[in-house]
């Protein structure tokens, strides 16, 4: 009985179909194979004597064509429907893909009412449109692209600085300081009633994080390169195309730097290699964006990629502006902070591509940037990174690495105690350092021009809005 049952398990597993991904399907698996696929109809073409159905399982932006007898036709195969496909792949007498399955068995495992679906078949649907649909958008092509895309970037981050010698670091998101002093807090206390009293969870007021720099920066103390890359919060009131309440910010801080080169060079050196990998492994769900939702746009990130980001001071920028004819809302004078439309016309100015603009005022900037002492006008070793479409992408600067200057800073703030530890940094073993964050959602708006932050973002959070 033994031996019957080896053989027959034998049997069933060289007969079993093999299951296969959408894109497994899709690229070199060998015709004539039994395989089995599970995915989402986009699309149900019945004809005379065969049914043509297209099914996607989100492995890739092509979906697989399933060739079916009319027989094995079923009311309830309509688009958006979830369906488990067996059968035998075929070489496709379609040049767009290898294979097809002619299928032998189709099961609907989940029905899809096409009347209330909010999308409909071989429909272009607006960014705008399925945004409306936080928990079904991802059922459309341009946002299971951009999802793709997403997870891509982000792996390329990681390896940018993996091949850099960065050292990862879990930044908290709780935390009990605000490191940009911008008062753009989100403040935590439990709900649970037993908590009602007085005193504060964490005995201090606690918050969300708005920036992990601080803790980096205890930590560039000891490994020299980190970095880290995670969800920040801000409780900014706006319901601007480049804010959310919610967003992802990559920031690194590098030890024994000395000058702003030393850091924008790093800026810029992420940003390319992030860019190349994206275009390269995300070919098909890139030119989705750069065809049919900015058309036009892979120009515009060619011409990125093609030359060294040019560097600028804050002051030619404020001389820049100050000569343009432009007629901006808000007028330039040395000592404003840089608005979203000036932003955008320097980088007009500089070619349609990314510019560095470096030594702000000291005044516009936190307490841990470090002073440009000896500058005429007062200002602080920072840069920021504009780009093309969107304007502030990066934002970073020299950290006070002085004592005492940082001390009077700090005391001028009336920050001192609080920030004690921070202190502490500069008296055991002070380093010459900077650091950065770039906005993630901001740098997948850049490089696919989404216009919208909404639209690079699973789902997004901002003011007034918290759907989910
Ligand atoms: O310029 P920011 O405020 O810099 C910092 O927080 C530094 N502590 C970072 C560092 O040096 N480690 O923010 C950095 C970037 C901005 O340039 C922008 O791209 C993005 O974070 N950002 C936002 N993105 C989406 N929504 C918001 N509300 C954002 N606020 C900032």
């Amino acid at each position: 009985a033994g031996r019957a049952l080896a053989r027959s398990v034998r049997h069933y597993c060289r007969e079993a179909p093999t299951k296969l991904r959408i894109s497994e399907a899709l690229s070199g698996a060998e015709p004539g194979t039994n395989v089995r696929v599970q995915g989402w109809v986009r699309s149900v073409r019945p004809q005379k004597t065969n049914l043509f159905l297209h099914v996607n399982d989100g492995s890739s932006l092509q979906p697989l064509q399933v060739v079916a007898a009319s027989t094995l036709d079923d009311p309830s195969l309509t688009f958006g429907s979830a369906v488990d496909v067996t059968g035998v792949l075929k070489k496709s007498p379609h040049h767009k893909q290898p294979v097809e399955l002619e299928a032998d068995h189709i099961h609907v495992v989940g029905q899809c009412n096409p009347v209330d679906f909010p999308f409909k078949i071989k429909e272009r649907h607006s960014l705008e449109y399925i945004r409306q649909f936080p928990h079904l958008r991802c059922r459309t092509n341009a946002f299971s692209s951009l999802l793709r895309i997403r997870s891509e970037a982000t792996a390329a981050v990681h390896s940018f600085f993996k091949e850099n010698g960065f050292v990862q670091i879990h930044t908290p998101i709780i935390t009990s300081n605000d490191c940009e002093g911008a008062g753009e807090l989100f403040q935590l206390e439990p709900s649970s009633p037993e908590n009602d009293g007085n005193e504060h969870f964490f005995s201090v007021p606690a918050f969300l994080s708005v920036s992990g720099q601080l803790h980096l920066e205890v930590m560039s103390g000891a490994f020299s390169r980190v970095y880290t890359f995670g969800p920040t919060f801000r409780a900014e009131n706006s319901q601007s195309r480049r804010h959310l309440a919610e967003f992802y910010m990559v920031e690194a801080e590098v030890s024994f730097t000395e000058s702003l080169e030393d850091l924008t060079k790093v800026m810029e050196d992420m940003f390319r290699c992030v860019s190349e990998y994206v275009l390269a492994h995300c070919a098909e769900d890139v030119d989705l964006f750069h065809k049919h939702v900015t058309p036009g746009h892979r120009d515009t990130v060619d011409a990125m990629l093609k030359k060294r980001f040019p560097v600028i001071t804050y002051s030619d920028a404020i001389d820049i502006l100050n000569r343009s004819s432009e007629e901006f809302t808000f007028p330039t004078h040395w000592g404003c902070d840089l608005q979203t439309e000036h932003e955008k016309y320097l980088v007009k100015h500089c070619g349609n591509i990314p510019v560095f603009v470096t030594d702000y005022p000291y005044d516009l900037k936190p307490f841990y940037a470090r002073d440009n002492q000896d500058s005429p006008q007062h200002t602080a070793a920072a840069v920021d990174l504009l780009v093309p479409g969107v304007g502030e992408l990066c934002g970073g600067s020299l950290r006070e690495e002085r004592l005492e200057l940082l001390r009077a800073r700090l005391e001028e703030a009336g920050l001192e105690d609080t920030y004690s530890w921070y202190l502490d940094l500069r008296r055991f073993g002070s380093v010459p350092h900077g650091g950065f964050g770039l906005g993630f959602e901001r740098y997948l708006q850049c490089i696919l021009g989404v216009a919208n932050i909404k639209d690079v973002v699973p789902f997004p959070r901002f003011s007034h809005s918290c759907l989910l």
